[in-house]
């Protein structure tokens, strides 16, 4: 990340803005995030998209559902993926494990883990390196918990589907107290079935579930969203916390920003099925480029300032047609007819920062100041 990171609000670092490819990940092991370190660009790739696209199949035509998606995950790093319903989050982290149900199909791209391609193992090497390599804790995980299987089971389970039959009860049990430890939950619960936890604590034994493998990389698909808020809130610091001990990365989905800020290095904002802007989290908050991220930055509620919200109803298009050019533009205050004409492509306005508008290319750089004097002004 840039030491010349730009802290102005809605304003871009002087001389910035390029359309160089973004630097690939090197070998160094340093932890994320590679604050100060000029342009983190020598952190370790662990998990690499590139060029995703998936469809749902249906009678009236194929619901675009992620649409030429590219992002790379650092090792030690948090990403969050933010965006609201219906914009592909889950069916991204279904691509990326491999898990996409028909009607639904990956129609082209690229997932690679720690150099290995995804999308060319075969099934059992797959089912291996579910758990292993790559873990979900899906939407609604806790409510999928086998009711009538015992906590111990459910991740005997899990660990022996991979490594076989234990021999050594003993050893087996101290490393799912191990487990419990980990993720803050107490040994007594080992003998329990689920209807006896609190659903904080039943999202304890899912994450507990998705790390007894120690994976390169963990998916959590809104996993505290069905949670009360402060129970999400510490189910949330668990997680990260678990990340930091066992050491592997996650990708963090879901739609609360105040969460999401408190827990991630980095945010992806989607929006109906395409990336529109990638950014560490304080640039996301203090000077979001995108039009839609300043949508969802305005509608974080304030106590202290009341405002009335900007945010407009859904994904205004039909998701099997979607606008030329710009995806955003009929929702978009800024748009004019080059956003209708020509997608944007991803512009990296710092190291780790890209947006995919037009605003930010150097030759409209008069539309992007009157844009930003428009919301200075608001
Ligand atoms: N089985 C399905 N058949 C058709 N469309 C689907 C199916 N599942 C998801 N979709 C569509 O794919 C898009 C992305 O959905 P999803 O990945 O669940 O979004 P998110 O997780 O962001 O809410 C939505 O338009 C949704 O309606
Ligand atoms: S490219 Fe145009 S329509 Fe799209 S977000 Fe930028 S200004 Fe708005
Ligand atoms: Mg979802």
């Amino acid at each position: 990340m840039s030491e010349q990171r730009n802290t102005h609000p809605k304003s871009l670092p002087e001389g910035s803005v390029s359309t160089r490819p973004h630097k690939e990940g090197g070998t160094s092991t340093r932890p994320f995030p590679p604050r100060g370190l000029g342009d983190g660009g020598g952190d370790r790739v662990v998990l690499k998209v590139d060029n995703l696209r998936i469809h749902y199949a249906t009678p009236q035509g194929d619901v675009i559902a992620v649409s030429d998606i590219s992002f790379n995950l650092y090792e030690g790093e948090t990403l969050g993926l933010v965006g609201e319903s219906g914009c592909g989050k889950s069916t991204t982290a279904y691509g990326i494990l491999q898990l996409v149900q028909p009607p639904g199909y990956i129609v082209h791209g690229s997932i690679q883990v720690d150099g290995t391609e995804v999308l060319n193992l075969e099934e059992e090497e797959l089912r291996k390196f579910r758990w292993t390599g790559l873990s979900l804790i899906p939407q609604g995980a806790m409510n999928s918990l086998n009711p009538t299987m015992r906590v111990k089971d459910q991740i005997i389970d899990v660990i022996e589907s991979h490594e076989g039959k234990q021999k050594d009860k003993d050893a087996l049990r101290e490393r799912i107290f191990e487990l419990f430890q980990n993720v803050g939950l107490p040994n007594r619960i080992y003998n329990m079935y689920p209807h006896e936890l609190s659903g904080g604590m039943k999202q304890r034994v899912c994450i507990a579930m998705g790390v007894a493998l120690h994976p390169t990389v963990v998916i959590a698909d809104e996993a505290t969203s069905a949670l009360d808020v402060v129970v999400q809130r510490i189910v949330a610091q668990t997680l990260v916390k678990v990340k930091d001990e066992i050491g592997v990365s996650l990708i963090v989905i879901g739609h609360d920003m105040g969460l999401l800020a408190q827990i991630v290095d980095r945010i992806a904002v989607m929006y109906a099925g395409k990336m529109v802007e990638i950014a560490p989290v304080e640039n996301v908050y203090a000077n979001p480029l995108h039009p839609y991220t300043q949508l969802l930055i305005d509608s974080i509620p304030s106590i202290k300032e009341r405002k009335p919200l900007k945010i407009t109803e859904g994904i205004t298009h039909d998701p099997r047609n979607p606008p030329s050019g710009c995806i955003f533009r009929l929702r978009c205050p800024f748009a004019w007819e080059h956003c209708a004409e020509v997608e944007p492509p991803p512009i990296y306005v710092e190291d780790l920062h890209e947006v995919a508008c037009h605003l930010y290319d150097e030759q409209f750089e008069e539309r992007r100041t009157n844009a930003h004097a428009l919301i200075a002004n608001s």
